[in-house]
């Protein structure tokens, strides 16, 4: 069988040189995947949110409201914010700055304390009422430290609700 002989990639990159030499599979799935791209009105999002992040216990906390098309990088956004606060485990607790839920299609109050559990990694509480799954999220978002919570809906729950 005749060597392989590695491609003329002088013309790429050199961060992208080692991809471009994978296999094709591998490099048909880095194609396939998510990739962030920090244009100028997401950067600035971010940052914002980093802010909002940092800021010092008060009485009544900022908040912020992201409102864009379908399909115009709000997930996106909230995504690499996320990654950039992931969960710390510690030798008696989970500590979470940033928990994202998604709002759930329907929602209900309930509804959402039951994702927002989900999102915790909580057990499922099954039949219970809707103060106790009050009290217990409260107390979860307390012990496990979250910071900032945010709530990511779609295009089609603002449509519905
Ligand atoms: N910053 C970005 N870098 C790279 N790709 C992006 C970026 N923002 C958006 N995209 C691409 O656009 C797609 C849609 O973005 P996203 O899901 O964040 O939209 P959305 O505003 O949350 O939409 P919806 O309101 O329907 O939830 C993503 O799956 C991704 O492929
Ligand atoms: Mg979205």
């Amino acid at each position: 069988m005749a060597d392989y002989e590695a491609p003329e990639l002088s013309h790429l990159h050199p961060s992208v040189r080692d991809t471009a030499r994978l296999p094709a599979n591998e490099r048909v799935e880095l194609i396939r995947a998510d990739r962030w791209i920090g244009y100028p009105r997401a950067v600035e999002v971010v940052a914002r949110l980093e802010t909002l992040l940092c800021w010092p216990d008060k009485q009544r906390m900022p908040n912020l409201l992201l409102i864009g098309p379908t399909n115009n990088g709000k997930s996106m956004i909230v995504e690499k914010f996320r990654r950039g606060h992931l969960p710390v485990t510690e030798a008696d607790r989970e500590n979470i700055p940033v928990l994202c839920v998604q709002m759930p299609s329907e929602p209900s109050v309930l509804r959402f304390y039951i994702a927002l559990l989900a999102a915790l990694g909580a057990p499922l509480q099954p039949r219970r009422r809707l103060a106790d799954v009050e009290q217990i999220s409260l107390k979860l978002l307390r012990s496990t430290g979250v910071r900032m919570l945010v709530i990511d809906f779609t295009d089609r729950d603002l449509c519905c609700s």
